[in-house]
């Protein structure tokens, strides 16, 4: 019988969320410690849809959920293969709504899985222009960091309009991600910033302004290996993401107690008010203490990760 999988990673912004829908860059890493995977099988009858939020026929997949759908007929459509009988099951280990990229690694697992599953290669732009179907009808209107990010597997340098560039990180880092537990919404922390920008546009549009020369910095400091100078950066970026409303008191007590365990920086990630943050660490024990400190501290799930140079990162195409 045939089967077929596809499978994409979740992500973590390092620095530069929010100013980036205004044009500024952002870094964003892959995170291979989380992933979606997308089985597909042939079915009898109408494509059946299985995952833990929704299992039954795919036209009667939940609102919510409904970017998917677009995402699975747009694919299937792009494939020659609107008829197809099948069943499409979703595993994920990504938390939902925390800024971890989980609906843009859902949809590229999706749209790998029936790639596969047709032997039809589809090219690396059409794979994210079908991804980003399900993210466009989740957010609005999304920077694309998400589906760039899901799909890349070194560090990248992202702005939009641009082509993502991969990064050299001269030393390697331990970066430990916490989570605040609360679901985040990325259109509405978006949008709350546009409407402040209408109100305040001085005071927003230079918090942007600051993201971006710190992006920027960053970018050259992970070239040179300065790890307390971008502990700073993090620190520094925060405070942004603050004045802008993004933070809360549940990412603040947690950025609070990761500085007060002696992390180089802290700050959230992704569109915040709810959602993760992440903490530079010294080293990997340290990152290990940190993530035990964060939990006692409310945190309700803790990862770590060390970001390297990865040596085929060097011949890396596009
Ligand atoms: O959806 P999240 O939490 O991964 O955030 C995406 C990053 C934002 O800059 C907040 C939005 C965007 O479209 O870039």
């Amino acid at each position: 019988e045939k089967r077929a999988v596809g499978t994409a990673h979740s992500k973590i912004i390092l620095i530069g969320e929010h100013a980036v829908v205004y044009g500024e860059p952002a870094i964003a890493l892959p995170f291979p410690t989380l992933s979606a995977t997308c089985i597909v099988e042939h079915s009898y009858g109408k494509i059946l849809f299985e995952s833990e939020k929704y299992t039954g026929p795919l036209e009667r997949i939940p609102e919510r959920m409904k970017g998917l759908a677009l995402c699975i007929n747009e694919t299937l459509l792009e494939l020659g293969q609107k008829q197809a009988n099948l069943k499409i099951t979703l595993i994920s280990n990504i938390p939902i709504a925390r800024g971890l990229g989980s609906s843009a690694a859902t949809a590229m697992a999706i749209v790998r899985g029936l790639s596969n599953y047709f032997a039809t290669p589809l090219t690396k732009t059409k794979l994210k222009t079908l991804g980003n179907i399900a993210e466009k009808y989740a957010h609005g209107n999304p920077s694309g960091i998400d589906m760039e990010t899901v799909f890349s597997d070194v560090p990248i340098l992202f702005q939009k309009g641009f082509m993502p560039k991969p990064l050299f990180i001269q030393k390697p880092f331990y970066l430990v991600v916490a989570d605040t537990g609360e679901i985040r919404n990325t259109k509405l922390a978006v949008a709350s910033i546009l409407a402040k920008r209408k109100q305040d546009p001085k005071h927003i549009e230079h918090s942007i302004h600051l993201l971006g020369l710190y992006t920027r910095e960053t970018k050259d400091v992970l070239m040179a290996g300065d790890l307390s100078r971008l502990g700073e950066l993090l620190n520094l970026a925060q405070i942004e993401l603050k004045n802008l409303g993004v933070s809360d008191e549940p990412i603040d007590h947690l950025v609070n107690v990761a500085k007060n365990e002696g992390a180089l920086g802290a700050k959230l990630t992704g569109a915040g008010r709810g959602g993760c943050i992440i903490a530079l660490a010294e080293n990997g024990d340290h990152a290990s203490m940190l993530c035990k400190r964060l939990r006692e501290a409310g945190a309700t799930e803790t990862w770590f990760f060390k970001v390297e140079q990865d040596s085929e990162q060097l011949s890396c195409e596009e």
